[in-house]
């Protein structure tokens, strides 16, 4: 069946990895691509697909009723990647987080509902749950968000909920734990990590080093998120991880194994405030409908530090010339690095 598919925020990582398996898998479907273009957006990440016939991009803001509306026009379905990612920067400053990962998930969706979209994947996140010690959250787990990023991110959640509750929306709400993989920002840890190392520049660990995280590759991630607008159950929720739980502190050492680099690298530097210590999902519900993960941690990280290696026209312009991120680095990192 012929669709037409709104992707909000799909010039980011996710987003912009998603847009381009959709046009590849799906070669009947439209995409139109509704993004801002905040820091995190980049025209570069779908530079391939630019001029593809069933591709339109719109620079625009979700929290705009205007725009939402124009780009929602003749849509089928809807997925929104649309959303300010970084805990690091929601510490520093929470009101952009508010905006897009609350108010814009709600302006999405009263024009869902007024044009009357089929389904509409709201991506969330397992930050909603807070930190695990022991064991896996499920989707009925009690969500308890520990710091602005994954509080914003649950009121989004909560509010396509509210929507389906009340006004029949038809959403599909997804969870999903750490992603790493090509186009990623420089400022999350696998690909920070990698373009410092490449440039025997230290690799900031916070605390121990010794947080847990269940690293997904972003294919299976996408891949995951077209079997679930098309089979997923509207009203439900349903966490997505690759089922690798790691220790920062390994994933750190492995990204130097691969790059030949020292372990000396590895500076241990102020701890993240209110850092989540693990994050651990239970995936039995997807995969009784039959999903998997096709892509080991090992393998893809192999991939992703090839792709970063290989792709410095893409990175570096934006650790070199990029005044934003230079700030942002200095104001995370000058003090601790000191
Ligand atoms: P990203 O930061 O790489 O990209 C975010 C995109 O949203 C950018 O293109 C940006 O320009 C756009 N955007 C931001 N505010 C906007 C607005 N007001 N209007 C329109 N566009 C706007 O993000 P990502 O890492 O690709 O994450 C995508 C989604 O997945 C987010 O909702 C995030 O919360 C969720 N998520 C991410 C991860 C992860 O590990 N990266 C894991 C689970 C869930
Ligand atoms: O779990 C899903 C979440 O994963 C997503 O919802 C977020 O959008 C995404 O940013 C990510 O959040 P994290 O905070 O887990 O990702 P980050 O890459 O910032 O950090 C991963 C771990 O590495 C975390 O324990 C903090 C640590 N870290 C991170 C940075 C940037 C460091 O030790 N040093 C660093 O410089």
């Amino acid at each position: 069946m012929s669709e037409r598919l709104l992707v909000t925020g799909g010039c980011g990582f996710i987003g912009s990895n998603f847009v381009r398996l959709v046009l590849q898998e799906r070669p009947d479907w439209e995409v139109v691509n509704l993004d801002k273009l905040t820091y995190a957006g980049r025209l570069e990440n779908l530079q391939d697909v630019a001029d593809h016939p069933k591709y339109r991009f719109i620079r625009g803001d979700i929290c705009d009723p205007e725009a939402v509306a124009l780009a929602m026009r003749g849509c089928t379905l809807g997925v929104n990647f649309a959303a300010e990612t970084h805990v690091d920067r929601s510490l520093l400053g929470a009101s952009h987080f508010i905006d897009t990962d609350v108010k814009g998930v709600m302006v999405l969706l009263e024009e869902a509902r007024r044009v009357g979209l089929r389904r509409f994947v709201q991506i969330s996140t397992d930050e909603v749950y807070g930190s695990i010690e022991q064991g896996s959250f499920t989707e009925e787990s009690v969500l308890n968000p520990r710091n602005p990023y994954a509080a914003s991110k649950a009121g989004g959640d909560r509010m396509a909920y509210a929507y389906w509750a009340t006004y029949g929306v038809p959403v599909i709400i997804t969870r999903a734990s750490n992603n790493y993989g090509p186009y990623q920002y420089p400022e999350k840890l696998i690909p920070l990590f990698i373009t410092n190392a490449l440039r025997d520049e230290p690799l900031p660990l916070y605390g121990d080093g010794r947080n847990v995280r269940d690293w997904l590759y972003v294919e299976d991630h996408c891949r995951a998120l077209l079997f679930l607008l098309e089979q997923g159950q509207p009203g439900e929720v349903y966490n997505i991880a690759g089922g690798n739980e790691r220790e920062n502190l390994e994933v750190t050492r492995a990204v130097l194994a691969l790059l030949g680099k020292p372990d000396s690298l590895i500076r241990f530097v102020a701890d993240r405030p209110g850092h989540d210590r693990r994050y651990s999902l239970d995936t039995s519900k997807l995969q009784r409908l039959g999903w998997r993960p096709q892509v080991s941690f090992e393998e893809g990280l192999r991939r992703t530090v090839r792709w970063y290696v290989e792709n410095s026209w893409w990175w570096q312009p934006i650790k070199d010339h990029d005044g934003e991120f230079r700030q942002y680095y200095q104001l995370q990192y000058g003090e601790r690095l000191a």
